[in-house]
């Protein structure tokens, strides 16, 4: 199933607001409906915003009206920061935005039918690469993974959040059919349930076996000694490795540590932003309170109650045991400028 497909000029996206119960495509004509369906959650994931909004910059340029709207670059440039307004943690956003960009400048004394095509193709681009990067990124990642490995993971990371395959669940993906016979724990991730909706739906279609925790249930799982490592993604990773990731990475991460569990992050490098020395300096987005008062449309405390509603946590190197990325696996210390600093040479 195509989580965003583009056809007769608009963009389909699988509304993963509605998964697991219902599967409903949104269709975007407009960039602003992109801009909307990535701030709703509609579409979510770092990977997968960056494919989204790459599509919503070439949107922007089917929507342009010569009489009404002024230059095409002004045009572009309003469409670019609408866009990267929606999420301000996953630097995929940026990054793809950035490559929309440089191709418009490549583009932009073509006539403005052929300026369209060029953007559609550097959009059909940048999900084809992400997608491959994804495929390199799992075969790289399986091979950290034993032969029955009881794996945790977090938030979801699968095909949904990205370009088709996925990162942690993609490597997850490709060991169980190298037959590796991997488990998987999945914690449900409150506040918008990813784990509980998206990753147990995506398991479940692949027969991959798992099991459903809450996210207050992992502390005893170690203790139990039911983990074998713990697998997750990044939204953005700062040079020196620390990363974003969604909220309750770093509890984990922390309880990793204890417990000398292996703590692998995976992601492609559009997640590494070598602009930031350290993870102090990554943005975290704050959402709506209503998503920590409710339950799948439910209230499930006092209405208005005093809310904190941080979408993501930083988890500082130290307690990351390697960094999974379509280069092959980087273990500490981690010098990602030494090794990123060529990034799009062999894309
Ligand atoms: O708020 P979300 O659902 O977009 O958060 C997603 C995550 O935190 C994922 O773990 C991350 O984007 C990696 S997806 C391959």
């Amino acid at each position: 199933m195509d989580v965003l497909r583009w056809e007769n000029r608009q963009l389909f996206l699988l509304d993963q607001t509605l998964l697991p119960h219902r599967t409903e495509y949104l269709t975007c004509t407009h960039y602003r409906d992109v801009a909307k369906a990535i701030s709703q959650l509609q579409v979510r994931g770092a990977p997968a915003i960056g494919v989204a909004a790459a599509y919503g910059y070439a949107l922007a340029a089917f929507n342009y009206q010569e009489d009404r709207e002024g230059a095409l670059e002004d045009y572009l440039k309003k469409a670019a920061r609408e866009l990267l307004d929606t999420r301000p943690t996953a630097v995929n956003l940026r990054w793809a935005l950035e490559q929309m960009d440089r191709v418009y400048r490549t583009v932009k004394d073509k006539a403005p039918g052929e300026v369209r095509e060029h953007l559609l193709e550097a959009a059909k681009g940048i999900h084809m690469g992400e997608l491959k990067l994804e495929e390199r990124i799992a075969e790289f990642g399986s091979s950290l993974i034993p032969k029955g490995a009881r794996i945790l993971t977090y938030c979801n990371t699968g095909a949904l959040a990205t370009a088709g395959w996925g990162t942690a669940l993609g490597i997850v993906r490709t060991a169980h059919l190298q037959g590796k016979e991997v488990e998987v724990y999945v914690s449900e991730t409150r506040p918008v349930l990813q784990g509980a909706r998206l990753t147990a739906w995506e398991l479940q279609q692949a027969e991959i076996p798992y099991t459903l925790i809450t996210d207050n249930m992992a502390g005893y799982l170690f203790r139990q000694n039911k983990v074998d490592l713990v697998l997750l993604g990044a939204d953005r990773i700062a040079a020196n490795g620390d990363f974003a990731n969604k909220i309750g990475t770093y509890n984990l991460a922390v309880l990793a540590s204890f417990h000398n569990c292996p703590f692998y992050v995976a992601a492609p490098s559009s997640t590494i932003d070598l602009d930031i020395g350290t993870g102090e300096e990554i943005p975290i987005e704050m959402r709506d309170p209503q998503e920590v008062r409710m339950i799948g449309g439910q209230l499930v405390t006092i209405e208005g109650c005093p809310v904190l509603n941080p979408s993501f946590d930083v988890t500082p190197h130290q307690l990351v045991s390697a960094i999974v990325t379509e280069k092959g696996i980087i273990k500490p210390p981690y010098d990602l400028v030494k090794i990123f600093a060529e990034e799009g040479a062999d894309r």
